[in-house]
């Protein structure tokens, strides 16, 4: 468990600064910085690096359209992502830019060693390369004459280096299957493993100067500077004192986490640890790679248009709101769904704004200090004898900072909020049970000064628990609560120490923590007239349980790929499917593991509902149904006579 370790070195992907950060790009900064705040207040010494990913061919044709230097370009741009980070308060330790010295020297002297060991050699390149993706693909993997992703490719043929990637393959297999939590969630793993089912070539790792100037240079070749990835990924180690600061690098390597998109997983487990074998050295203790956020079904990218900017989110609502909202809403690992009205309100963040903050916590505050404040003169009480009913609620919050610390051990930081929650929610349901405006019509000041300082007590461990998350925002609860310095991290240690809250402290006057968000009724958009089916001259009278064609025509069937399964852990009739629709990716959990393992269902053609409202089974997003047949037990998924592109209509 995360608890127990006796440091934590967090990292995030570096990022290409030619383009402008978006929700995708905060959300791993996010995630990175609450994971460290939470090990922070574990009293674990934690490192945490950010950075920019600055040198390739995204930069300098960026710079070139710009008509200036790329050194200007990222110079220019990358304030942008600093700027970011500052305004939602961001807490790294550093911020590594692959242009600066410390790293680009770093790189230099690792790829001498390499070559110098044989590790690296010269040799005659043949591929197709994408611009857009920066990486080289082999004839075999390319999809109708494209990359994988559907990015354009040019064919090349030229001298290059090479990384002797090849000679790790099995030993790279070994060490994936042999520790199960190097890479995670468990169908990344199986994903890179099935990657590595095909013979893994070497990887090219230069770029000759003539195509592409802008890198770092080949020390045993001018010529040529070095390929983006094997620069970018060095900066896990640089950052941290390879071959500069022993003590250092000794302190923080190896990393515990590496968090990644689940796009960038093949360069950090597959070409990152065959790198570091070869320099000789350990390998980071996760990859973890998260889903995307995804809008009408599509990833959040700037290119692809779609991209939400936090600022606008920032500006409106603020930024632990928005903290708060990535990080509860995402199951780390799966996919999200950004959800926006055709009035361009955020409609699931103020969905999960009002319940959570609003409804439920800002609630119950409100509640507990404006009693506090009518009957107490402002001053927290001091509580007398605890009955069953404070008792419960003691339990309630005690069980969320255990909660909460198990959830970061198992990464599962959207249940750990939950548990939070769930002891928030105990402390309405407290007050609607004890009733204290009740005592303050009988008069029983004790009783009601015990129930007011059980709640705020409540509140207390609450504030603390969900501070790294909304820093700005618990230490104004914290204030409210007339807890000193607000400011202070509490450790999880004085969290658990009940009594904390001092009695006789006088509470500030406060505003609403979280204002409810009023939504805009949706505007009446006028139907443009359809072509109406011919009604038929006399309606038609259905016998019971038939339905007319429109009806049936109402539940859109499509023809869905099976692109990755695995067993719903603790679920015996479950599968996670993610399949492909063509135009989208989803994931549906379907009750057929009785009847068929995750092995054979990849690569099935099946048909799905594709309009059906996404719903939550066992804690994962579902977001379809497959059509299966049932008879005596036995059950059989609807599959299509042939291949047909997914997505296809059935009908
Ligand atoms: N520069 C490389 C990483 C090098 S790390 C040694 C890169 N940069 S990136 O800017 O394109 O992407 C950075 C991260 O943002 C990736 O992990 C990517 O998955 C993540 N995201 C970009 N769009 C995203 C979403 N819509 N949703 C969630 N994260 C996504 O790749």
């Amino acid at each position: 468990m995360n608890a127990r370790r006796d440091r934590f070195y967090v990292t995030t992907p570096i990022y290409y600064v030619n383009d402008v950060p978006h929700i995708g790009h905060a959300y791993t900064t996010i995630l990175a910085d609450v994971l460290s705040r939470y090990h922070r207040l574990l009293g674990v010494p934690t490192h945490f690096l950010t950075g920019s990913d600055e040198h390739g061919q995204k930069v300098y044709d960026a710079a070139a359209a710009a008509g200036i230097s790329p050194q200007e370009q990222t110079d220019r741009t990358v304030v942008r992502f600093q700027d970011l980070w500052k305004r939602i308060d961001i807490s790294h330790d550093d911020f590594l830019r692959t242009t600066e010295p410390r790293h680009t020297a770093v790189v230099q002297e690792i790829l001498q060693d390499l070559f110098d060991r044989d590790e690296i050699y010269a040799g005659d390149y043949e591929g197709w390369y994408s611009v857009s993706e920066e990486r080289f693909y082999t004839e075999k993997e390319l999809v109708d004459g494209k990359s994988p992703e559907g990015k354009p490719v040019e064919k090349i043929v030229e001298k290059n280096y090479f990384f002797r990637m090849s000679k790790y393959q099995e030993w790279l297999i070994d060490h994936i299957e042999k520790h199960p939590e190097f890479i995670q969630p468990a169908t990344r793993r199986n994903e890179t493993l099935g990657y590595l089912k095909k013979p893994l070539g070497d990887l090219c790792i230069s770029r000759p100067k003539q195509r592409l100037p802008w890198g770092v240079e080949l020390p045993f070749d001018d010529g040529y500077v070095c390929y983006v990835w094997f620069d970018a990924l060095v900066n896990y180690i640089s950052a941290v004192g390879y071959r500069r600061d022993d003590a250092q690098f000794e302190k923080w390597w190896p990393a515990d986490y590496h968090l990644v998109g689940k796009d960038i997983l093949t360069t950090h487990t597959v070409y990152w640890p065959t790198m570091l074998r070869a320099m000789g050295l350990a390998m980071p203790k996760t990859v973890f790679a998260h889903g995307w956020w995804l809008v009408s079904g599509a990833k959040i990218s700037k290119s692809d248009g779609n991209a939400v900017d936090p600022m606008d989110i920032i500006d409106l609502y603020g930024v632990d709101a928005l903290r708060y909202y990535l990080m509860a809403e995402m199951t780390l690992g799966q996919d999200s769904t950004f959800t926006i009205d055709e009035d361009g309100q955020p409609i699931s963040f103020i969905k999960r704004y009002n319940s959570d903050l609003a409804n439920d916590l800002g609630n119950m505050v409100s509640r507990v200090v404006t009693m506090i404040q009518r009957n107490f003169d402002s001053v927290v009480p001091a509580p007398g004898e605890l009955t069953d009913d404070d008792r419960e609620l003691e339990r309630a919050a005690l069980a969320a900072v255990d909660g909460m610390v198990e959830h970061l051990g198992e990464m599962t930081l959207d249940r750990g909020l939950s548990s939070v929650l769930e002891a928030v929610r105990a402390g309405n349901r407290y007050f609607d049970r004890t009733k204290p405006w009740g005592l303050v019509k009988s008069g029983d000041t004790e009783r009601l000064g015990t129930v007011l300082y059980t709640a705020a007590e409540c509140l207390r461990i609450v504030s603390g628990l969900l501070f790294p998350v909304m820093p700005t925002k618990m230490a104004e609860l914290r204030t409210a609560l007339g807890l000193g310095d607000a400011a202070a991290n509490p450790s999880f240690e004085q969290l658990g120490q009940l009594g904390t809250l001092t009695a006789g402290s006088k509470l500030p006057t406060s505003q609403a923590l979280f204002p409810r968000i009023e939504l805009k009724k949706a505007k009446k958009t006028k139907e443009p007239k359809k072509a109406k089916p011919k009604a038929p001259a006399k309606p038609v009278e259905l016998a019971p349980g038939v339905i007319d064609v429109h009806q049936f025509f109402e539940t859109k069937l499509r023809v869905a790929k099976v692109v990755e399964a695995v067993p719903v852990p603790k679920a015996d009739r479950l599968l996670q499917l993610q399949v492909d629709l063509g135009d989208e990716r989803r994931q549906i959990v379907a009750g057929i593991a009785e009847h068929y393992s995750a092995e054979e269902m990849v690569g099935k053609l099946v048909v799905v509902v594709s309009n059906l409202m996404p719903a939550k089974i066992r804690g994962l997003e579902s977001n379809g149904m497959l059509l299966a047949a049932k008879a005596d037990g036995v059950v059989k998924v609807v599959t299509v006579d042939g291949e047909v592109p997914p997505g296809s209509e059935v009908g």
